[in-house]
């Protein structure tokens, strides 16, 4: 269940060391200080946390043209589970379609069931799949989402309790 005081909001370089707590403590390959900290300096990079003091999630992407791309979305471990994956995406996908992009793209290891469920959820549909792309064998799958008309689906576990518009975070 989404807690009723989530907010999102844009991430600066004072959230560096924040986000790259979340790279740790959420991917195997976690992404150095250099390369976070030009996620979040470079003109394409777009990047978003949940405003809370732990910053417990956050969401990094390029905006380039009209193609918003998602990088990577993290939650911590003992936060997952509560909507806090969806609210980072919602935001950032709409964000994108307020700038002009027409579609969101992804690249997603085809294990992660998590993940998966999320973008899914989402409206996401395969586009292709890359085979024994990851360095143990895995493969990737890429799936994106046409944005001109997108609006966010209702959360599940919120579909029968609320109409969309109440459910969502405020930007
Ligand atoms: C993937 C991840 C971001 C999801 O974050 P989260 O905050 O737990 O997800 P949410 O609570 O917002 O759930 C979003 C939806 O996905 C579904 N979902 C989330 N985790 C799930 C799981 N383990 N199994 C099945 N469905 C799941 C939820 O039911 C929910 O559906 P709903 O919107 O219809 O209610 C989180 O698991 C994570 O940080 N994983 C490690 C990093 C990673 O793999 N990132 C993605 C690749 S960059």
């Amino acid at each position: 269940m989404q807690p009723a005081n989530l907010q999102v909001r844009r991430a600066e370089i004072a959230d560096l060391p924040a986000i790259s707590r979340l790279e740790h403590a959420c991917f195997a390959d976690p992404w150095g200080e250099d390369s976070l900290r030009s996620e979040l300096t470079q003109s394409i990079g777009r990047a978003w946390v949940v405003d809370r003091e732990d910053c417990p999630a956050m969401l990094l992407g390029w905006l380039v043209a009209d193609e918003f791309q998602v990088n990577r979305v993290a939650v911590l471990p003992q936060a997952r589970g509560q909507g806090l994956g969806r609210a980072l995406m919602v935001r950032a996908l709409l964000d994108a379609q307020s700038c002009g992009a027409t579609r969101a793209l992804l690249e997603v290891r085809a294990d992660n069931v998590a993940a998966l469920a999320l973008y899914r959820r989402l409206g996401f549909g395969d586009l292709s799949r890359r085979k024994g792309y990851y360095s143990d064998g895995s493969d990737a799958l890429v799936l994106d989402l046409p944005l001109p008309t997108w609006t966010a689906p209702p959360a599940k576990s919120q579909a029968a309790a609320a109409p969309a518009h109440m459910t969502e975070m405020k930007a």
